[in-house]
């Protein structure tokens, strides 16, 4: 069910991004069972939310193009984001996928936004906590997912913030939304 999608991944993405989007997927199955969303969905988004990660800027200014993208301020200096934007267009219109919280998820998959679905915050929080991942605090964001998805989602959110701003990084606004909407 997998193989195609697996496949298109090995042609267009790095050993280590390979490796990370087999852990992202299999990370966002595992909180889809605990907190009650689609497992297959959470799985297929997750295995493909960094589908344009290694993407030139050129390849994904063609898709912007192409597809009537336009950026706001943020994004066009915020380069990391681009391949969020550009990999939702993609999975929708090269690999046919329609599912609106599928493409949501990946496209939101940076930055999150205000009144995140159950799946966006899924994507958000493997993309943190996959099995790989190895930076300082991420073994208190596992401990927060294992008492709660909301918990843990505010902590990537405040973690996100205090990075970027650490390092004098523009913050999209969407990222400040998500932040101020959850509650606990
Ligand atoms: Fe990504
Ligand atoms: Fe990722």
């Amino acid at each position: 069910m997998y193989e195609e999608y697996i496949e298109i991944l090995k042609s267009r993405l790095n050993e280590k991004r390979f490796e990370h989007s087999l852990n992202v997927a299999k990370k966002a199955r595992e909180i889809a069972v605990r907190y009650g969303a689609d497992e297959n969905k959470a799985y297929l988004a997750g295995l493909l939310h960094d589908i344009c990660k290694n993407d030139s800027e050129e390849k994904m200014l063609q898709i912007f193009d192409k597809f009537g993208i336009i950026l706001d301020n943020v994004q066009v200096v915020s380069k990391k984001l681009w391949h969020s934007i550009a990999g939702a267009a993609y999975i929708e219109h090269f690999l046919n996928i329609s599912d609106k919280e599928l493409l949501d998820s990946v496209r939101y998959h940076t930055t999150s936004r205000e009144n995140a679905t159950l799946m966006d915050k899924i994507i958000y929080i493997a993309d943190f906590v996959s099995d790989e991942r190895n930076f300082d605090g991420v073994d208190e964001l596992r401990q927060a997912l294992d008492e709660s998805l909301e918990l843990c989602y505010k902590n990537a959110l405040s973690m996100s913030i205090n990075v970027l701003s650490s390092e004098q990084c523009p913050i999209h606004a969407d990222t400040f939304k998500a932040y101020n909407c959850v509650t606990l």
